[in-house]
């Protein structure tokens, strides 16, 4: 301890804005957010999502716009999922391997649109694409089988950054699956193209207004939890992160992001790379719906959540609240 009371006073400090101004330790701009944005098919549509107010689907023109407000915010990157019309769903996904799917015209409309003035993430995984939910291949025990989903999987990510994308973020779960892409990747003449791995996902109970948003909460049989981790752990989330590390991921995220501040704490301690904390669909509904119920101050509330992330160690965050925070802090 350095000094005793009365020399000491840390209320001094505290007493006038501009002091507590002068003594902030961690800093927050538009420029540490990432805007998930959900994609769906037409012209002219949007999509209110019930378990997620304030959020959308949006058509392409839609999606285009929303790049162009991120950009008008400072926000650097969004990161789109799709909604996959119900028949174009299948046993084996197959969809997430047409260059021309709803994600990959996403991707190519804001490039077209926007070229790099904002950075486009990708999602790797198949459950917008399978009829049971799941986001992967199931085998003949009816699990998720590893190997032939991470094949399909490296596939899926060229098919996304040939369309354009800047980050391929693999949130699947699968062993060895950021090896496989960062080979396919190189492989194609992708180098510079980025791997976000979701190193540390839990099987969390805070995904299902998310699973509204790409249409699988209904398709979804059984759980997630022979591939996402179990809450209770925080050693096997540090081997999640040196595996894809190893494998050649450029930056890892943990996921969810509230209850998990000690996993983005004990990553960014043991490794010092770069981590990114997704605060969930189910993370953001309870904000608002706390919020609605008179909790408190909604803008207070997660302007509050979020500055936790960064004091954490996140270099960033990826919420759906990126709009609202970008405007709050622009003043
Ligand atoms: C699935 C995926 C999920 C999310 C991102 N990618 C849900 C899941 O694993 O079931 C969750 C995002 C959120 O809840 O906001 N690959």
């Amino acid at each position: 301890m350095i000094g005793t009371y009365p020399q000491t006073r840390l209320r001094r400090s505290r007493a006038a804005a501009w002091s507590r101004a002068l003594h902030r330790e961690t800093m927050m701009t538009p420029a540490d957010l990432i805007w998930p944005l959900f994609v769906t098919e037409g012209r002219g549509v949007e999509e209110p999502i019930g378990t997620l107010p304030g959020v959308s689907r949006w058509s392409l023109d839609g999606i285009v716009a929303r790049a162009k407000e991120a950009v008008a915010l400072g926000i650097p990157c969004i990161a789109l999922f799709p909604n996959t019309p119900a028949g174009l769903r299948s046993e084996k996904g197959e969809e997430a391997l047409n260059p021309d799917n709803l994600i990959c015209a996403a991707i190519r409309a804001v490039r077209d649109a926007c070229g790099s003035d904002i950075g486009v993430m990708a999602d790797v995984a198949l459950d917008p694409y399978t009829s049971h939910g799941q986001d992967g291949l199931l085998g003949a025990d009816g699990q998720v089988a590893n190997d032939a989903t991470v094949e399909m999987l490296a596939a899926q990510a060229l098919v996304q950054a040939e369309a354009g994308a800047h980050i391929i973020a693999p949130s699947d779960m699968m062993d060895g699956r950021v090896g496989a892409i960062r080979t396919a990747l190189e492989g194609a003449g992708h180098a510079h193209v980025q791997i976000m791995s979701y190193a540390a996902k839990y099987a969390s109970a805070f995904y299902g207004p998310f699973r509204d948003a790409v249409g699988s909460r209904g398709l979804l049989k059984g759980d997630k939890r022979s591939y996402q981790m179990d809450p209770a752990n925080a050693e096997e989330a540090l081997r999640e992160v040196a595996l894809d590390l190893a494998e050649g991921a450029d930056s890892v995220m943990v996921k969810p992001a509230l209850a998990y501040l000690d996993i983005i704490w004990r990553v960014k301690e043991r490794f010092q790379v770069p981590v990114f904390a997704y605060q969930v669909s189910g993370e953001y509904a309870l904000i608002e719906a706390g919020a609605a119920a008179g909790v408190g101050d909604r803008d207070a509330l997660l302007m509050e959540k979020l500055i936790a992330f960064k004091r954490a160690g996140c270099s960033g965050v990826l919420t759906y609240h990126a709009p609202v925070a970008a405007r709050l802090l622009a003043g």
